[in-house]
């Protein structure tokens, strides 16, 4: 049986990586969720599989050398994924440090345990051992308003936000540990997911809790910054596919081929939600295109991104499989019915994010 380190796995994509996981391989894997609950980790994300036999929750900071060494020390592990990061640029720009600390830090520290794990007194490393380094096209920085321009694995480096520069920096120090170790690692770059258990600070989410409660839909800039956007399954799917599939010290780059200006989204998102709303439902009356509101640009703002998935998909077959179409319908439905989970991580500390985020926006 394979056993799996996640790290994160109480965030948006990891939880449902886990979910993919679970269902997938069924008692065949057993996982191991290390996450720090920082305000993006919850763990209602995960309550339909917590008592599972196979899965194990361990409340840990990865930047905590000690406690991830130990949890190397008391279990064979086979497979890191690690997806625990500071993800979310608006808050990079605010507060960088705590970005580097967990995004640059934290993985050193992944990095060095689970070499001190795996490493044989000759330096190789123990058969079918395997470290997925999660990552995203930000760190190839921004691409101009050209249809034919591309982020491809061998793109320059070019990271512009605190957020960027310090996976960017977790990257180089994946392909170090590779370079100099022949560390068994895998790093994939992808684009902007999308799905259930996304935290409303993200655009999506964001914009479907606003219109339901009739807020400002805040539209940063001139609304045409391009985003990739991928339905979260299919990103799990992929992780999966270059961990299992993948050539060894590769970076694989995920993206959905689904290129869309924010404004695009947001027109979107109104229309499905009138589309999926009974007139019966008081919501509706008003869901609106005057709620959108444009508001002082993010500073810094790339431009625009679009992942050429080309070599996931010649190498290992993997191709987009959820049309934004019927990925955001799902996304909607799901966000219709857990209205109860967005009180929850919409209360508290949130609110106060809210407002400091976009007071005089
Ligand atoms: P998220 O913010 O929803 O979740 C992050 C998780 O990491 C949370 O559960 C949090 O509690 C945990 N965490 C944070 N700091 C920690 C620490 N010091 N120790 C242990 N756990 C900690 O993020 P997400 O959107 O799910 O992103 C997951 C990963 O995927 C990140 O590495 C991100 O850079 C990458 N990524 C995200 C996207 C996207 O569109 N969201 C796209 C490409 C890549
Ligand atoms: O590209 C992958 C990246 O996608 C991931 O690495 C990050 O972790 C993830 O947060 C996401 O980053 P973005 O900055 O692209 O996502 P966000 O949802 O914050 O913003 C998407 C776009 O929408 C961006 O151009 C900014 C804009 N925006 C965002 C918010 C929150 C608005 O116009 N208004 C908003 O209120």
């Amino acid at each position: 049986m394979r056993t799996y380190l996640v790290t994160g796995g109480a965030g948006f994509i990891g939880s449902n990586y886990i979910h993919y996981m679970f269902e997938k391989y069924g008692d065949e894997i057993r996982i191991i969720n290390v996450d720090a609950l920082t305000y993006a980790g919850n763990l209602e994300n995960l309550k339909d599989i917590e008592n599972r036999a196979n899965y194990t929750f361990v409340k840990a900071d990865i930047t905590d050398k000690d406690a991830i060494a130990a949890i190397f020390e008391n279990n064979d592990i086979d497979r890191v994924v690690h997806f625990a990061a500071e993800s979310h640029v608006d808050r990079s720009i605010k507060n960088p440090e705590v970005f580097v600390k967990t995004n640059v830090l934290g993985t050193a520290v992944m990095l060095n345990c689970a070499k001190a794990a795996w490493e044989l007194p000759d330096g190789s490393f123990k058969e079918n051992k395997k470290f997925l380094h999660v990552s995203t096209d930000e760190v190839y920085g921004s691409l101009p308003d050209d249809p034919d321009a591309y982020f491809y694995e061998t793109s320059p480096i070019d990271p512009h936000s605190p957020y960027s520069s310090s996976k960017a920096s977790s990257d180089l120090l994946v392909k170090a540990y590779m370079d100099t170790y022949k560390f068994p690692a895998n790093i994939t770059n992808c684009s902007n997911n999308y799905g259930p258990y996304q935290f409303p600070e993200k655009l999506i989410p964001l914009i479907i809790n606003n219109a339901l409660q009739g807020k400002k839909l805040p539209v940063y800039g001139d609304g045409k910054n391009v985003r990739d956007w991928l339905y979260v399954m299919d990103h799990a799917k992929a992780i999966d596919m270059v961990q299992e599939q993948g050539k060894l010290f590769e970076r694989y780059n995920i993206g959905g081929h689904n290129e869309k200006q924010n404004i695009e989204i947001i027109e979107i998102i109104l229309d499905t939600l009138c589309e999926m709303l009974p007139d019966s439902d008081p919501r509706k009356a008003h869901i609106n295109r005057e709620l959108i509101t444009y508001v002082t640009d993010r500073k810094g703002h790339d431009r625009r991104y679009a992942i050429a998935p080309d070599k996931i998909r010649e190498d290992l077959g993997w191709e987009p499989e959820t049309m934004f179409k019927d990925g955001i319908r799902l996304t909607i439905q799901w966000y219709f019915e857990n209205e109860d989970w967005m009180k929850n991580v919409t209360s508290g500390d949130y609110q106060k994010y809210y407002n400091d985020m976009y007071a005089g926006r």
